[in-house]
């Protein structure tokens, strides 16, 4: 990311927004666009315009945030960066070099951050020791969403590993349904892809290909394992996959139309939008093989530098995502976990209760991996290169062969 030769265009952009922008309002950058992401979103605003601070919505669609990410851009280079945008992970250091984060450790120093978030979460919210975001939650992503209504009409049972994974899936072809929703977009295929490669080759495996990028790991008979698993799983994703939104493959498990999905918890949010009951309506079960793991996804705000009479309403923003009111309401409704301790289980559902009990298990035993497909683990170039191959692959015919030689050649980007 370059963004310094345009600093013409950005200061006398910079002079245009400082017309233009209000004391006491926030400009929040997301992409939580989904019924149940909406909903989620809304309990910041309200908590902000109970301080008497104006919400600025600037919501870009699109899962993963791919779009929200080149809108943001767009605007820096403009000079006009929102207070803040849904970034996360390696990214935040990426941003931190361009200079134009803010430092929020005035916030973090009231509010006691370093004693109320785990190292692995409060590191990640740090340019050079200076905190410069804060977390909202923490999703797992390793998880299968599954209607146990539809396993009941094809005859099947809920998967524990892949030799009961595929049985179902065939079970479920077989009574005429669509075993697997996904949604073919490069976001969505990697996410099952990491899920295959953590079931598959377990978690020292995942960190050594998917976080260091071992070439021989990268391609070794594991890797190619999990792209052979990956293709078999291509067989039992229906056609008008293409395309296809995440949230609306989610709708296909609730609604009976599909068996599975793998997906990211923020699938969640959409069973409990629908009304839906963990353990009766649905399951969330870790994909298979992955039961003693868990990939990490921790959203966060990162907070860009505003004119001085703006940063009160930028610390209010912060603070206002590190209390435990925010971090319960708006995780209950996005499926994901308070980033932060001091927050009462009493209201969360069976799934985030797993969810909170396997990252402390997790943690403890080496479990505990990054997110790939999210942005956790590699920097973005790398990232988006591996991402384009195993599109590629779920496009075509490639073998997993000439997968795993094109990922070891994408893990060398720069
Ligand atoms: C993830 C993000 C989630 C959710 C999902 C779908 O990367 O962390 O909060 O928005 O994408 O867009």
């Amino acid at each position: 990311m370059k963004l310094k030769h345009i600093a013409v265009a950005t200061m006398a952009a910079t002079a245009l927004f400082n017309i233009t922008a209000q004391a006491s309002e926030v400009e929040v950058l997301h992409y939580w666009t989904s019924g149940g992401e909406a909903k989620s979103v809304a309990e910041l605003k309200k908590m902000m315009e109970a301080k008497g601070i104006t919400w600025k919505d600037f919501a870009v669609a699109g899962g993963g945030g791919e779009n929200a990410m080149t809108a943001l851009k767009a605007r820096v280079i403009a000079g006009s960066a929102p207070t803040a945008a849904q970034i996360k992970g390696p990214s935040i250091q990426e941003w931190g070099k361009e200079g134009v984060l803010a430092n929020i450790d005035a916030a973090a120093i009231e509010g006691k951050w370093d004693a109320s978030l785990p190292k692995v979460v409060s590191s990640i919210m740090k340019y050079q020791g200076h905190y410069v975001a804060a977390p909202v939650n923490v999703h797992r992503v390793n998880w299968l969403w599954v209607n146990p209504e539809v396993l009941k009409k094809a005859g099947a049972k809920a998967p524990g590993n892949w030799a009961e994974f595929f049985d179902a899936a065939d079970k479920i072809k077989k009574a005429g349904m669509i075993a697997i929703a996904h949604g073919g977009q490069p976001w969505q295929d990697a996410t099952v892809f990491e899920s295959v490669a953590l079931g598959v080759g377990g978690a020292d495996f995942y960190k050594k290909a998917i976080v260091q990028l071992d070439p021989a790991s990268l391609t070794g008979p594991t890797m190619i394992k999990t792209f052979d698993t990956l293709a078999k799983i291509k067989t039992y994703i229906d056609k008008g996959a293409a395309g296809r939104d995440w949230n609306l493959a989610t709708a296909m498990v609730i609604n009976g139309k599909a068996g599975m999905q793998f997906m990211g918890d923020w699938a969640k949010g959409e069973f409990t939008a629908a009304g839906k009951v963990p353990g009766k309506d649905y399951l969330c079960l870790t994909a298979p093989g992955t039961e003693k793991a868990f990939t990490f996804n921790i959203d966060s705000l990162t907070m860009f530098k505003v004119k001085d009479d703006q940063q009160a309403a930028q610390l209010s923003l912060a603070s206002a995502v590190m209390s435990p009111e925010f971090q319960e309401v708006f995780n209950l409704n996005k499926g994901s976990i308070p980033a932060r301790s001091g927050v009462s289980r009493a209201k969360f559902d069976s799934c985030a209760i797993k969810s909170m009990n396997d990252m402390e298990a997790t943690s403890a035993s080496g479990g505990l991996v990054p997110s790939f497909a999210h942005g956790m683990a590699i920097d973005s170039a790398k990232a988006g290169a591996i991402q384009d191959v195993i599109a590629k692959f779920m496009n075509s015919n490639m073998t997993s062969q000439a997968a795993v030689v094109a990922l070891a050649k994408a893990a060398k980007t720069r």
